[in-house]
Formats: structure tokens, C-alpha cells, sequence
């Protein structure tokens, strides 16, 4: 019996695996490296000393799909393959559409064939578009503000229909809010392949000089200091969150949503000061002009995964920072 894990040799999908293998899961993997190199399998190995079956291989492919669930008895899948870039979805909305529509087509369809109804979906926060209010709860209204959304948000109603045709399968969502941090052992993080969009890569580059200054977009939000506040969440604890998400599709059937994020907001300047702090290293940056679509404030209200999951994010901001500078400086 083994849990499938698709894109496991991505940033979130690699200490997801981590943290199942710690909890004594069996684990299969299938990645085809569009945004993650071979050695993240290599190092998940190494970090818990357990081995498992890795496929090469994209999840557009039903037959490749397929093949897994023949030679393996797969009884939960955790779905992280996907395109995951907002600003590259907004150039290339087909390719963005396509692969992450079909990857979860093809997925559902070769379940469905072998009888594997225990799904949990790497979902997002990006679903609320920019949210009405603050701390955001499940239960407020869904918008989608960029292609990425629009998948997430298109294949969150397909499980919600999958489920109301068929209420043997239990599905959790998954809507991530910031995910930031690396591995206590520095030797996994974060790691895209091309140009980071996210702040913290960035904030990554400057201190290590890879990237003359930061640019701050926009400080005249109505936010305390004017700059956007963000739930940033530890990636170990995102992890966490799976494996009792995991834990939770084996106990009930439905298709629940759960917010995964620390329920506090922290401004784009407050993260560079306890970067700065915890590091001993100065970030160069530069305030310039606000970044089309991005909300002033939005973070989680994390109590729902608490009530149902038994699950809450335990590492601060100054961790998420330590252990992020850490990684860049092991593998310089
Ligand atoms: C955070 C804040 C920027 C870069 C996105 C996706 C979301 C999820 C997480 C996948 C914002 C500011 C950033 C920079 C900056 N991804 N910033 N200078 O936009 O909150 O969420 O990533 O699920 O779906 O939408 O994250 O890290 O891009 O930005 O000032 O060079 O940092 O304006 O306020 P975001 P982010």
C-alpha cells in the first residue's frame, strides 16, 4: 500500500515526502522535472533513509498513470503536478490550461480504473482572488484573477462534482497561502528551475548578490507600513498539513476545503527586516511601482484544519527566514 505523490520532487512535493516517509508512509513518486531536478529524489532518500519507487514521467500521460497503479497497490494521491507561476500563466494561459486541466484528467480517470478514491489536492489561496476581508475563511466566495487561479479553481469544482456523482471518494483541498522556508537540514528548499516570482526567492537572490537590489512593489497600500501583507507558512508545516490531510481522507468521505497558512499577516518590509535580523545580511531594495493584481492584505483563518485536520503551523517568521538563508548557503 503506498501513497502516490505527483510533482514529489517539487519544492512543496519533496518535504511532503519527507514527512510521510518520517510518519511511516510508503510513498511513490512521479515527476518529469519541469520545475524540480532529479537530485531532490536522491535527497529525500538520503534525508530519511527510506527508498521508493520513482517514475520519470508527466501526468498528462494516462498511460503512464496507468503503468504506476499496475505495479503498485496505490491507496491515497497526493497532487501537487502543476504549473504553478502566476505571471507566466498570464502570458500563457493554453499551456497553463492544458497541462493542468489534462494532468488532473488523466489522474482522476486512472483512480477512478483502479478503484483509488482517496484524493488531496494542492489547491491555493489564490482561489479568493483578492479577498473582501481579512482573515479569509473557506466559506468565502471563490474568484479566480489569473489563469493559475482559474486552474486551481476549475479543478476544485471538478472534485466538488467528482464527489456529489460519487460519494465513496474523499477528497481534501488544500489552499496554501505563502509557502516559504527549507528543510532543517539545508540540503532541500526551494528551488525553481528559471526566474523566481515569489518574494522570498528574490529576497533569496539579493542577499546572496545574485541580484543587484529588490524591488518592493508599492508602499502606498492601505496596509500599516503600505507595503502587501502575506500568511507566509513554513514549508515543513505545509507538509505537516498533508500528512493529516492524508490522515483525514482515510477517516470520512466528502470534499472539504481547508486553509493552510499560520492565520498572521506580515508586510513585504517586515519579512525583509526579519530577514535581515536573523541572518546578519542587509537586502538592497528599492520601492517601486505596484505589481498589477496583487491584493493589499490577504491571510488565512487557519481554524477549520485545526478542527478537522488537528493541525496548526508551529514555525514562526524568523525560522521561515533562518532556514531559507540556510539552504541558499549550503549549496551556494
Ligand atoms: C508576495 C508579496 C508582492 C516579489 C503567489 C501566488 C499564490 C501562491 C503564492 C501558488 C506581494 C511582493 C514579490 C518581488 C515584491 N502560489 N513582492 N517584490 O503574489 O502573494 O502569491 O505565490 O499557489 O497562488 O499568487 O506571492 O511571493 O509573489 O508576493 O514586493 O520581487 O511580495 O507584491 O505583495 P503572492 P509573491
Amino acid at each position: 500500500m503506498a501513497v502516490l505523490v505527483t510533482g514529489g520532487a517539487g519544492y512543496i512535493g519533496s518535504h511532503t515526502c519527507i514527512e510521510l516517509l518520517n510518519a511511516g508512509e510508503d510513498i511513490v513518486v512521479i515527476d518529469n522535472f519541469y520545475n524540480s531536478k532529479p537530485r531532490a529524489i536522491e535527497l529525500i532518500k538520503e534525508i530519511t533513509g527510506r527508498d521508493f519507487a520513482f517514475y520519470e514521467n508527466d501526468c498528462c500521460d494516462e498511460s503512464a498513470l496507468d503503468r504506476i497503479f499496475a505495479e503498485n497497490f496505490i491507496t491515497e494521491v497526493i497532487h501537487f503536478a502543476g504549473y504553478k507561476a502566476v505571471g507566466e500563466s498570464c502570458l500563457k494561459p493554453v499551456m497553463y490550461y492544458e497541462n493542468n486541466l489534462q494532468s488532473t484528467i488523466s489522474l482522476l480517470k486512472v483512480m477512478q480504473k483502479y478503484g483509488c478514491k482517496k484524493l488531496v489536492f494542492s489547491s491555493s489561496a489564490t482561489v479568493y482572488g483578492i479577498p473582501a476581508k481579512v482573515p479569509v475563511t473557506e466559506k468565502m466566495k471563490l474568484s479566480a484573477i489569473n489563469p493559475y487561479g482559474s486552474t486551481k479553481l476549475i479543478i476544485e469544482n471538478m472534485c466538488r462534482e467528482l464527489y456529489a456523482s460519487d460519494k465513496e471518494w474523499s477528497i481534501a483541498l488544500l489552499r496554501y497561502f505563502n509557502p516559504i522556508g527549507a528543510h532543517e537540514s539545508g540540503k532541500i528548499g526551494e528551488d525553481p528551475n528559471g526566474i523566481p516570482n515569489n518574494l522570498m526567492p528574490l529576497i533569496l537572490r539579493a542577499a546572496s548578490g545574485k541580484m543587484a537590489t529588490l524591488s518592493v512593489f508599492g508602499n502606498d497600500y492601505p496596509t500599516p507600513d503600505g507595503t502587501c501583507v502575506r500568511d507566509y507558512i513554513h514549508v515543513v508545516d505545509l507538509a505537516l498539513g498533508h500528512v493529516a490531510a492524508i490522515k483525514s481522507v482515510r477517516k470520512e468521505t466528502g470534499c472539504p476545503a481547508y486553509n493552510l497558512g499560520t492565520g498572521k499577516g506580515y508586510s513585504v518590509l517586515e519579512i525583509i527586516n526579519a530577514f535581515e535580523k536573523v541572518n546578519g545580511v542587509k537586502i538592497p531594495y528599492v520601492i517601486a511601482a505596484r505589481r498589477p493584481g496583487d491584493a493589499a492584505e490577504c491571510y488565512s483563518n487557519p481554524d477549520l484544519a485545526k478542527k478537522k485536520l488537528g493541525w496548526t503551523a508551529e514555525r514562526g517568521i524568523e525560522q521561515m527566514c533562518r532556514d531559507s538563508w540556510n539552504y541558499i548557503k549550503n549549496n551556494a
